[in-house]
């Protein structure tokens, strides 16, 4: 599912970046792929997802 729809960022993507590269909040994120840089509506699902793959862990 895309999280982030003016970048094109999937949730599976993020979910990868914070499993694999380190990502670990939406600093991180946004320095990597953009991810709510434009609009903004982005940043709570976001989130969510960095911090439920976090807790899977
Ligand atoms: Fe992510 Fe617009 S949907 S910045």
């Amino acid at each position: 599912m895309f999280v982030c729809l003016c970048h094109g960022i999937t949730d599976k993507q993020i979910a990868r970046a914070v499993r694999e590269e380190g990502v670990g909040n939406m600093r991180d994120l946004r320095k990597q792929f953009g991810v709510g840089s434009q609009c903004g509506k982005c940043v709570q699902l976001a989130q969510q997802v960095i911090d439920n793959t976090i807790v899977d862990e």
